[in-house]
C-alpha cells in the first residue's frame, strides 16, 4: 500500500517520477505527489486523487531538477486530501520524505515533538518522521544519513522511506522495514528507487533489494553505501532483474484486468513449463525435492493467505487431501497470527501471496517459523519479502499482475498448488502412476481449454448486460468448485460494487435461499463430475423460487440447459482441474458488468493491490 519512487541522476527527475508513479498506482490512488530539488529549493506538488490529477494540478509549473521523490497514497492515517498527500516536509523545510507503511508509535512521538515546539500540518504518521529526523539533526552534530539512522531506532512499525535534503542535490537516503524497497543502479552515479522494480526496469537491470532495518545512502560521487540501522556496514548485493517492460503495458486491451484474463493460457503454461515431464509422467519441483523428508513425513499442512490467495488455498485443501492424503487447514493470515494457533515442527506452512508483501501473511509465517514449522512460499513477485522469508517455495511465474483484482495470479497459484499436491502424492505413493500420467496430460491441455473458454467472451458480455443492474448475486459451487464460487463473488463485488456471496451449493438451503426471488441472479458452477447430480438438485431449488440461473456447464450438457436461464459452456476436464477453467467465465462476467456500470476496473475504489498494512 502506497507506492514510492525516487530518482537521482543527470536527467530531469519529473518524467521518471511520474512514469514510476503510474506503474505503482496499483498500490493506492488516494493522492499523489512529487518533490523535486533545484538550486537548494524543494518544489512540492501534491493533491488528492490519481497521478493524472497530479499532472493536471502541476500543469505548466516548473518541474526542473535532477533529483526528486514521488508517492502515490493509500490512506491510513488521515483522510485522502491534499494536505495528507506525500511528500511531507520537515518544519524547517530542510528535508522532504515519502513513506510506505505505518509508524505505530507515531502519536507518542508526535506528542513529544509538539512539546519540543514542532508544528504539524497533516494527520499523517509520515510527517512525524520528517520532524523526528529534523529534531535529531538539530540536537546532534551528525549528517542527514546518521540523523535518519538514529531516528529510525526510535520508530515502531513498518516503513519504506526516501529522504531528500534541500541542501544536498548529490544524495538520497532510503530505508526499509517490513515494507518493500528496491534500489536500481544506473550508470555514472544514477539511482532509482521504487516500491517494486516496475518504475526501474526500463532504465537498469541492476537492483538491490534492501533488507529490513537497512538504510542506504545513494551518492553521485561515492556510490551506494548500506548499513543496518544498528550501524553495521553491509555490502550491497546487486541482482539482475528478470522483469520485461512489455509485461507492464496494456498491449492494446482497454484494461489490465482484461489483458491479464486473456494472458491465462500463457501464464499457466509458463507456470508448469520445465516442471512436468509428459513422457515420463513425472513432476519435479525443486522447492519440494530439496526438503523431501519434510513433505513425505508432514503430519499436517497449514495454508495462510488473504483474499483471492486464500481462495487458491481452499482449492489446495481439496487437492492435498484428495491426492496426497495429508490433512490441511486453510487460515486467513490475519486471524491465524492473532489466535495463538497450535503449530508443530512436523507441520508445513504454505504461504500464498501474489505480491509476496501482504503484511498479515508475512506476520503469520514469521510466527510459524519461530515455532519450528517448515515454511513454503507460493509467490508471484520474484524477490518479494515473503519469497525471501520462506524456507523454500515455488514461484507462480504469472508475470506482473497490475489490475487490482487478481485473475491470472489465482490460476497460476492453483496450477502451482496442483503440481505441488501431485509431487507430494507421487512421493508418498498416494497416487497411481496411471492417474498421475493422465493428470499431467490434462494439465498440459489446460491452456487450450482456457483459450476455448475465452472464445465465449461475446456470449458472456451479452449475459452481463442482462444482469448488470442487479443489487445482489449468489455464487454456488460444490467440492472443488466451492472456492471458485467464493472467488467469482469476490471478483464481482470488488470491481462492480454489487453485493455478492459465494456458498457451497448445498448450504444454500440453510439460510441464503431466503434471499432468492425473481430479481436474484444465481451463478452456479454445474460442470459434470462428482457432484453434478447434487448441483442439478440445488439448481431445481433455486428455480422453484424463481431465481435466475446462470450456469457454467461442461460442453454438451443437456440437463442443466433445460433448467438454467443461461449456460456458459466450458471444455471437460478432470474434477481436480475444474477450478482452473471454470473461474475464467466468472472473471469475464465481473469484468463486463463492472465496465457496463462505469467502474474503474483496474483501480476499484478503496482498494490497493499490495496490502502492506495489517
Ligand atoms: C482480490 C485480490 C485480493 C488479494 C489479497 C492478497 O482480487 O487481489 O484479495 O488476493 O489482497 O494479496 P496477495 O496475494 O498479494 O497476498
Amino acid at each position: 500500500m502506497c507506492g514510492i519512487v525516487a530518482y537521482l541522476g543527470d536527467e530531469n527527475a519529473y518524467p521518471v517520477l511520474i512514469k514510476g508513479l503510474k506503474r505503482l498506482e496499483y498500490r493506492g490512488y488516494d493522492s499523489a505527489g512529487v518533490a523535486i530539488l533545484k538550486e537548494n529549493d524543494i518544489a512540492l506538488h501534491k493533491c488528492k486523487g490519481k497521478v493524472s490529477d497530479l499532472e493536471a494540478h502541476i500543469g505548466d509549473a516548473s518541474t526542473d531538477g535532477t533529483v526528486g521523490i514521488g508517492h502515490t497514497r493509500w490512506a491510513t492515517h488521515g483522510p485522502p486530501n491534499d494536505i495528507n498527500a506525500h511528500p511531507h516536509v520537515s518544519g524547517d523545510g530542510e528535508l522532504a520524505i515519502i513513506h510506505n507503511g505505518i509508524i505505530e508509535n507515531y502519536s507518542t512521538l508526535k506528542e513529544e515533538l509538539i512539546n519540543r515546539g514542532h508544528k504539524f500540518e497533516s494527520d499523517t504518521d509520515t510527517e512525524v518522521l520528517a520532524h523526528l529526523i529534523e529534531e535529531v539533526r538539530s540536537n546532534t552534530d551528525v549528517d542527514l544519513f546518521e540523523a535518519v539512522r538514529i531516528s529510525l531506532n526510535e520508530v515502531v512499525g513498518a516503513y519504506a522511506i526516501v529522504v531528500m535534503d534541500r541542501n544536498n542535490p548529490n544524495q538520497l537516503i532510503a530505508a526499509k522495514k517490513s515494507s518493500p524497497l528496491v534500489i536500481g543502479i544506473g550508470e555514472d552515479g544514477t539511482y532509482y528507487v521504487g516500491s517494486d522494480a516496475t518504475p526501474i526496469v526500463e532504465y537498469t537491470k541492476n537492483v538491490v533489494y534492501l533488507e529490513d532495518e537497512e538504510i542506504a545512502l545513494m551518492d553521485r560521487q561515492t556510490g551506494l553505501k548500506i548499513k543496518t540501522i544498528q550501524n553495521r556496514e553491509k555490502t550491497p548485493y546487486i541482482q539482475e532483474l528478470e522483469l520485461h517492460l512489455e509485461a507492464l503495458e496494456k498491449g492494446g486491451y482497454d484494461y489490465f484486468m482484461l489483458k491479464e484474463i486473456y494472458e491465462q493460457p500463457r501464464s499457466i503454461r509458463d507456470c508448469f513449463r520445465g516442471r512436468m515431464n509428459l513422457q515420463k509422467g513425472m513432476i519435479r519441483l525443486s522447492g519440494i525435492e530439496n526438503f523431501e523428508d519434510k513433505w513425505t513425513n508432514a503430519k499436517r499442512i497449514l495454508i495462510v493467505a488473504c483474499g483471492t490467495s486464500w481462495h487458491a488455498g481452499l482449492v489446495a485443501e481439496y487437492l492435498f487431501e484428495d491426492l496426497a492424503r495429508i490433512p490441511v487447514e486453510v487460515e486467513y493470515a490475519s486471524e491465524f497470527r492473532y489466535r495463538n494457533p497450535i503449530i508443530n515442527e512436523d507441520d508445513i506452512v504454505i504461504a500464498i501471496s501474489q505480491s509476496g508483501e501482504t503484511a498479515d501473511t508475512l506476520a503469520a509465517i514469521k510466527m510459524a517459523k519461530k515455532k519450528g514449522a517448515h515454511i513454503f512460499g507460493v509467490c508471484n513477485v520474484v524477490g518479494s519479502t515473503i519469497s525471501r522469508e520462506t524456507d523454500s517455495g515455488c514461484y507462480t511465474h504469472a508475470g506482473p499482475e497490475i489490475g487490482v483484482a487478481s485473475t491470472k495470479a489465482f490460476t497460476a497459484q492453483v496450477t502451482v498448488l496442483t503440481l505441488m499436491a501431485l509431487t507430494v502424492a507421487q512421493k508418498r505413493g498416494t497416487i497411481s502412476p496411471e492417474r498421475l500420467h493422465r493428470l499431467i496430460a490434462e494439465i498440459n491441455s489446460l491452456p487450450d481449454k482456457i483459450e476455448q473458454t475465452l472464445a465465449s467472451n461475446d456470449q458472456i458480455e451479452f449475459i452481463s448486460e442482462i444482469y448488470k443492474d442487479a443489487s445482489n448475486a449468489l455464487y454456488l459451487g460444490r467440492g472443488f468448485t466451492f472456492p471458485v464460487a467464493l472467488e467469482g463473488a469476490l471478483k464481482l463485488k470488488e470491481i462492480s460494487y454489487i453485493h455478492a456471496e459465494g456458498y457451497p451449493a448445498a448450504e444454500m438451503k440453510h439460510g441464503p435461499i431466503a434471499l432468492i426471488d425473481e430479481e436474484m441472479p444465481v451463478f452456479v458452477i454445474a460442470t459434470q463430475g462428482q457432484s453434478y447430480e447434487k448441483v442439478v438438485s440445488n439448481i431445481q431449488e433455486v428455480k422453484a423460487r424463481k431465481g435466475k440461473i446462470i450456469a457454467i456447464v461442461t460442453i454438451g450438457d443437456t440437463e442443466v440447459k433445460k433448467l438454467a436461464d443461461h449456460v456458459i459452456e466450458i471444455p471437460k476436464t478432470d474434477d481436480v482441474l475444474v477450478p482452473l477453467v471454470s473461474v475464467v467465465p466468472l472473471q469475464l462476467l465481473s469484468y463486463h458488468i463492472a465496465v457496463m456500470r462505469g467502474c474503474n476496473v483496474d483501480q476499484p475504489r478503496n482498494l490497493a493491490k499490495s496490502v502492506t498494512v495489517e
